[in-house]
């Protein structure tokens, strides 16, 4: 089934010049980029993006590290895009990432990983509209 999930590249990657890589890395494996656009989050949409995570120890270092730079946010196309994506970027540590993955070539530490990737269809869903709805129906964001 054709699928749509919703990739960002984290203020590391983006600050360290992997953007592009990254970018042609999602290409050559067959994924279409049908939005693309780079903005600085907001505290209030980085806590409100993760907020499945607010009662965790390292909510407000994410939240911190979410919004410490540019990031550039994607809704990737491809025949099972969500879990192909989550493949390719491989184990939420980069030390953990199998070979060529995207977290093992780019990202630094389990915190600094490089990009983000919807975990389920229904991730999918509420994150692509969080950036993508029309306006009036979009959490996100002030840009
Ligand atoms: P993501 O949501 O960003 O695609 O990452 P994920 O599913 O692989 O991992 P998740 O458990 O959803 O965690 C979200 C992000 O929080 C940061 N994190 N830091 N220091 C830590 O122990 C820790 N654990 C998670 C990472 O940036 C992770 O991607
Ligand atoms: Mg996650």
């Amino acid at each position: 089934m054709i699928e749509h999930t919703l990739a960002i590249i984290k203020p590391d990657a983006m600050a360290a010049g992997h953007a592009k890589d990254i970018i042609s890395h999602i290409k050559k494996h067959g994924f279409t980029i049908v939005e693309q656009e780079t903005m600085h989050l907001s505290k209030r949409d980085a806590q409100a993006f993760y907020a499945e995570h607010k009662d965790r120890g390292f909510f407000g270092e994410l939240v911190e590290f979410m919004i410490s730079g540019p990031v550039t946010v994607m809704v990737l196309e491809k025949e099972n895009a969500i879990a192909d994506w989550r493949k390719l970027m491989g184990a939420t540590n980069p030390a953990e990432a199998e070979e060529g993955t995207i977290r093992k070539l780019f990202g630094a530490s389990k915190g600094e990983n490089a990009t983000h990737g919807s975990d389920s269809a229904a991730a999918a869903e509420r994150e692509i509209d969080f950036f993508f709805a029309e306006p009036e129906e979009q959490s996100c964001c002030s840009h």
